[in-house]
This record gives C-alpha cells, structure tokens and sequence, in this order.
C-alpha cells in the first residue's frame, strides 16, 4: 500500500539569505539545516513549519533548472514534496497510471534523501518531487 504525506513545499528565491531573514522575521525559527546540491544546481535551507516543511531553493547559477525557472516565472511556488516510503514502487505506479516522469529513475536529494521529480503536466500543473527520506 502506497502513502503519500506531505513532506514541504519549495519555494524559488533569487536571494536565499534574504529570503531566511525574512521568514525569521515574520514567522519565526531558522533552518534546520542549509545545503548545497550540486548536482540539482541549488543551495536549498529547510524551515520547519508545524508537522511539514517549507523548502527555499536558491539557484547556484542562471543556467540551472531553478535558474531558469526564476526567469521564466519569478520567485514563488517552485514544487510540493511527497514523502513515500518507498520511492520505486512510487514511480512504478505512477508510470503505469500514465504521469510523465521527470526522473525515471531517483536522484540524490537533502538530507542524504532520495527524490524524483513528476512532471506538472500530469497533476494540477504542479510540479511533484517524491521523497524517500533518509532512515
Ligand atoms: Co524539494
């Protein structure tokens, strides 16, 4: 039996210290933790808000999906994560129910997770990251 619960969402920032001293100021608490990904081409920072959490995605460049995406749309609503349990058999339904599959495979993520990314054709024009987190 799948499950899917909300692990954040991830919002896209030109300036992700700024972008931090804001939520602090008007929301309160700090980053859990702050990352650089390489291989995503993002420094990402994890807020926790209540049970979920808020992810803020800073480009490390203007050619990086993230980058392209603050071009395209400015900053805001980038993706929603769903935390499975176990992201392959995930993808396995997905791809038989007919999504359109970002990553066919999954890819690193924070926190030493495992993501994959499900096109936002194929659910309420949003972006869905799957999230197998770390045990
Ligand atoms: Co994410």
């Amino acid at each position: 039996m799948l499950t899917y619960n909300l692990d954040h969402i991830a919002l896209a920032v030109p300036d992700l210290d700024k972008a931090i001293a804001q939520y602090e100021n008007l929301f309160g608490g700090t980053p859990l933790y702050r990352e650089t990904i390489e291989s995503q081409g993002v420094e990402e920072a994890m807020l926790a808000v209540g049970g979920s959490y808020i992810q803020l995605l800073q480009p490390l460049g203007a050619d990086t999906p993230v980058g392209r995406f603050l071009e395209r749309s400015g900053e805001g609503l980038h993706h929603i994560a769903l935390a499975v349990t176990d992201i392959e058999k995930a993808l396995e339904h997905l791809r038989d129910e007919g999504a359109r599959l970002v990553d066919d495979t999954p890819r690193q993520g924070g926190r030493g997770s495992r993501i994959a990314f499900v096109h936002p054709h194929t659910f309420a024009g949003t972006l869905i990251e799957l999230v197998e987190l770390k045990t």
